[in-house]
């Protein structure tokens, strides 16, 4: 048993990056959030919403994949970069007008937060799926 354990402690170490999410899972998980938001706008649930933006906010970072990204996006890695950070900078305000039970800002916030995620789909999505992994 021991030595089973061992084993299974020697293959996990032996992916440096196995706790970490691949980008393709992360957003996969990002899309389900998004949606756990306007259900939590729909049915004026705040706790439903902030549960949801601060998994947004406060995500793994795909750190293997980062890697990738960076060496092919080069310079424009600057715009991915600030593609991120506005999609971060909603969910945090996404956060600060739930607790503030404030649903009118809580909705345009969400608005800025969906169209940082489709800026950055537009301009990078496609080149970047080609680099990360070679099917759709
Ligand atoms: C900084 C860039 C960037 C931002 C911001 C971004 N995404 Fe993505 N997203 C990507 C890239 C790149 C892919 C393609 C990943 C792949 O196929 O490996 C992707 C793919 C996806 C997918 C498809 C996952 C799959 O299973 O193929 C979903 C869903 C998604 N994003 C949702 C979102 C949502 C919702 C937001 C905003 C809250 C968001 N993304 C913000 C870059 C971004």
């Amino acid at each position: 048993m021991k030595t089973l354990l061992l084993l299974a402690t020697l293959l996990l170490s032996s992916n440096t990056f196995a706790n970490e999410p691949n980008l393709q899972s992360l957003m996969a998980t990002m899309g389900q959030k998004a949606q756990i938001i306007m259900t939590g706008i729909a049915y004026d649930n705040f706790d439903m919403i902030e549960d949801a933006a601060s998994w947004v906010n406060d995500h793994a970072e795909p750190t293997a994949d980062l890697q990738i990204i960076k060496e092919e996006l080069g310079y424009q890695g600057f715009a991915f970069k600030m593609m991120d950070k506005a999609a971060h900078n909603a969910a945090n305000a996404i956060i600060k007008a739930a607790q503030a039970k404030d649903m009118p800002e809580v909705a345009k916030q969400y608005g800025k937060m969906v169209k940082s995620c489709v800026r950055c789909h537009n301009a990078f999505r496609e080149r970047l799926r080609a680099v990360l992994h070679k099917t759709w």
